[in-house]
């Protein structure tokens, strides 16, 4: 019955459960350090407004005007710029149902998050993947990529699943040089952690319009259970995904959830903190006991492991760590691993060196 695009499909997997490790290895003590979650929690402001969440028997606003104006500000641009979305997945989904018709082309890293081929490959379209260089978006070769039939370029930055974040030159040299009439997309879903913006988004936004910037709340702000995502875009692309979205794709709840966390700047700000300390001290030790990592913009980092990266996330799991293997991610060789507390990222440290022993890598 199912369409034979549907058939061909690779389906999205997730990392590993808390719950399923408990299952398996009977485990009290878990860290789970797979699915580039806030360590920390959520925003306690954003948990004070899900408490009060009232009216629920009644349809919301789905304009949700004043929140698509707040977040408009943020950027020095307008409620008109700003989407709405059930997490930034949905409106990955909502791009492709929107702007690509079967045949189109769309350029894209690899590896880079997997969902880009998923929802491109569900409505017939082609993901032209560009390897990475050295663990970076190679942005020349991805620009030699595009040709008359290329409808969109994604860009993740930092990019999942390598952390890794381009500079602004390089930013610099794409805009120059995109066709105009090629949707850019830039998901920028761990924006907050990034030291340096790298582009200005009102600037492209305004200046080159046919842009659509992927944000979430899932990461610094501790809501990825709440599912809120947003967008920026010039007004026609918005427009037009506006159009597309699912009426009530966003629920009230996490509509005020969301709103209340913009004002948790002390949350956010730990957070931030704690990242950006706990990254740094734990990839210097990994590079001291001679394991490579890239260097990461975000929450998570890419560490090689001197046995196969399966062996080694199935090891960690059995002493109730949870990591991504990167042969899961197309990244054979590396672990993908979550920056949490430091009491976490201890945990995994001494269990890794329990699993593989560094050699230089
Ligand atoms: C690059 C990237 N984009 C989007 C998402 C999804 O975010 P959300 O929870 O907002 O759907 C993730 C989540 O891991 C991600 O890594």
């Amino acid at each position: 019955m199912s369409r034979p695009a549907v058939r061909a499909l690779a389906p999205y997997v997730a990392g590993t459960s808390i719950e399923e490790v408990r299952r398996r290895f009977g485990h009290t003590r878990i860290v789970k350090l797979a699915s580039n979650e806030n360590p920390l929690g959520s925003s306690p402001l954003a948990l004070a407004a899900l408490r009060s969440a009232d009216r629920l028997n009644l349809y919301l606003d789905d304009a949700h005007e004043a929140l698509r104006e707040r977040l408009g500000q943020r950027e020095g641009l307008q409620a008109e710029n700003v989407v709405l979305g059930h997490g930034s997945n949905e409106i990955v989904n909502t791009i492709a149902q929107t702007f690509l018709d079967p045949g189109d082309e769309v350029v894209m890293a690899d590896p880079t998050f997997s969902l880009y081929r998923l929802v491109v490959s569900l409505v017939g379209a082609l993901p032209v993947e560009v390897p990475l260089l050295d663990g970076v978006h190679d942005i020349e070769r991805m620009l030699a990529a595009v040709g008359a039939r290329t409808k969109a370029f994604f860009v993740c930055d930092p990019n999942n699943p390598t952390g890794t974040v381009l500079p602004a030159f390089a930013w610099d040299y794409l805009l120059e040089r995109l066709p105009a009439d090629v949707l850019l997309v830039i998901d920028r879903a761990y924006a907050e952690y990034l030291d340096t913006p790298g582009f200005e988004v009102a600037k492209v936004v305004r200046g080159r319009g046919n842009v659509i910037v992927l944000r979430t709340m899932s990461k610094a702000y501790g809501l990825a259970s709440l599912r809120f995502g947003y967008a920026y875009g010039d007004r026609e692309s918005i427009d037009w995904l506006q159009r597309v979205r699912l009426p009530f794709n966003v629920s009230r709840p996490a509509a005020l959830g969301a709103a209340a966390a913009l004002e948790d700047r002390v949350f956010l700000e730990k957070s931030i903190a704690l990242n950006a300390a706990e990254r740094s001290r734990v990839t210097g030790e990994l590079r001291e006991r001679g394991f490579h990592c890239y260097p990461s913009g975000a929450n998570f980092y890419a560490v090689t492991v001197p046995i196969a990266a399966h062996e080694a996330y199935e090891a960690l799991l059995e002493r109730g760590i949870i990591v991504r293997s990167g042969d899961a991610l197309r990244m054979p060789g590396r672990l993908r691993v979550t920056v949490g507390t430091h009491e976490e990222n201890d945990a995994f440290l001494a269990a890794l060196a329990e699993v593989a022993i560094g050699e230089g890598a």
